[in-house]
């Protein structure tokens, strides 16, 4: 991978994998072969994006509207997800990535909540990359979740209504503690959020690409993270290097 400038690096990539069902049946084979071939990208993008000083990889792996899908479908994702969470325990330990899902977990089948907490414990301390798993994940349930939380802080006498800003809703999201996105990336063409970190993206860059999650490489993450390195943030600013009329 060539050199990116530190300073340019995104501190946290957010990705919506998305494209396995239509790459799998445009070789006229079964969607489960799309997750399937999806699920070996991820080895590869998690340890690029950590060689190239990405501190935080949030993926989509399940929405909770993914629970409209066919059961069967359903279950083959999962069931993918307990063999990465097997076959990688060791590797991501060694690499010293910190795994953390975020989402409506408990709602997942009992194995995937035991494996995701034996890799969670296990690379608690690690200080390398952090890799997110969003699973059974919704932005606004998210919201829904925290805005309830907040409510019983106030009925409890523990929060004064007044003392309710952005940093105390951050708090109570499920992504407390993580940097906002910098970038997200949406493999396979479509351009929308599908209800993805909708508070955590207020001012993120969005990088759309054709390219379908099975066939996304080292080489396209290296491409959107180019892109992203010639962005201009201005965050509603105007620059200051350049005269102001
Ligand atoms: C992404 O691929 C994986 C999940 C949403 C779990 P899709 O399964 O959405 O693939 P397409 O969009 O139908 O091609
Ligand atoms: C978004 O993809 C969710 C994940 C990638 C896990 P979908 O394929 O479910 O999104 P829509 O239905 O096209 O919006
Ligand atoms: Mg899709």
């Amino acid at each position: 991978m060539s050199r990116l400038s530190q300073a340019k690096v995104p501190e946290h990539v957010a990705i919506i994998m998305d494209g396995n069902g239509r790459w799998a049946q445009g070789q006229g084979k079964a969607r489960v072969y799309g997750h399937q071939s999806g699920a070996q990208r991820v080895r590869d993008v998690v340890e690029a994006a950590g060689k190239a000083g990405v501190k935080v990889l949030t993926l989509y792996a399940f929405s909770e509207e993914n629970w409209r899908r066919p059961v069967d479908e359903v279950n083959a994702l999962f069931s993918l997800l307990v063999s990465y969470l097997k076959q990688e325990i060791d590797q991501l330990h060694e690499n010293k990535v910190r795994l953390r899902s975020i989402g409506f977990t408990d709602k997942l089948p009992d194995d995937c909540q035991e494996w995701l907490k034996l890799v969670e414990a296990k690379t608690r301390d690690n200080d390398g990359l952090q890799l997110v798993l969003a699973l059974s994940y919704s932005g606004r349930s998210d919201l829904v979740r925290a805005m309830q939380k907040i409510a019983a802080a106030v009925q409890e006498g523990r929060l004064q209504p007044d003392a309710i800003g952005e940093q105390v809703i951050s708090e109570n999201l499920s992504t407390q503690g993580l940097p906002e996105p910098d970038l997200l990336i949406r493999t396979s063409g479509e351009q929308r959020l599908s209800n993805f970190l909708l508070w955590e993206m207020a001012y993120t860059e969005f990088y759309f690409t054709k390219v379908h999650w099975p066939e996304f490489s080292r080489e396209h993450l290296t491409e959107a993270l180019r892109e992203y390195a010639d962005r201009d943030r201005r965050f509603g600013a105007v620059r200051m290097d350049k005269p102001v009329c």
